[in-house]
């Protein structure tokens, strides 16, 4: 499932007898939605990041973007590494899933070389401290038949 928020896993798990496997939900160091992955490992459900390097911070020329924060930048520095292999190792450390998308081969490339370096507990609690709890993407909520619906062509 994707963009499940507390209340709908709760209703999901209270109403029936299905635990799902995955929920692909916004999350990078700015939105972390920790009480929801709090949920998820109550369950054993894996937390599956979209836009794990920010790239919702970025689109429509974002004023605060995850791949220019100071804080991610110094760490990079420290391994020698880009900002989003940073928030990448991150992900891996905190035991997410993350998808992150690139049209660029060198960057699909840099987007798997996290495998040999490692933050430590300093680095991982300053990333963590990045949270500022505002969404980049669309309240699920929010998202309704009537605002978000869409035709399906007749064949
Ligand atoms: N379930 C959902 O509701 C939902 C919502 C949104 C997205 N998604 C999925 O999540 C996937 C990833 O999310 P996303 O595309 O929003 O964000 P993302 O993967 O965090 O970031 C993608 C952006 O970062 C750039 N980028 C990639 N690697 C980079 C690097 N190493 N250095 C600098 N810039 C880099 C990309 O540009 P270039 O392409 O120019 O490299 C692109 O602008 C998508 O493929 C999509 O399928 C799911």
């Amino acid at each position: 499932m994707s963009n499940f928020v507390p209340e709908h896993l709760e209703r999901l798990l209270d109403e029936t007898s299905v635990v799902p496997t995955v929920n692909q939900i916004e999350l990078h160091p700015y939105f972390q939605q920790s009480e929801l992955q709090s949920m998820h490992a109550e369950n054993g459900i894996v937390t599956q990041a979209w836009s794990p390097i920010g790239g919702i911070t970025s689109y429509g020329g974002g004023e605060r973007r995850t791949l220019d924060d100071p804080t991610l930048k110094e760490i990079a520095g420290r391994h020698g590494k880009s900002a989003a292999q940073v928030m990448l190792r991150w992900h891996l450390q905190e035991g997410h899933s993350a998808i992150p998308k690139s049209t660029k081969p060198a960057r699909i490339a840099e987007n798997f070389g996290i495998f040999d370096f490692e933050l430590d507990s300093e680095q991982i609690a300053a990333i963590d401290a990045l949270d500022t709890g505002v969404r980049g993407g669309p309240d699920p909520d929010s998202i309704t038949l009537e605002n978000y619906g869409m035709e399906i062509p007749k064949a």
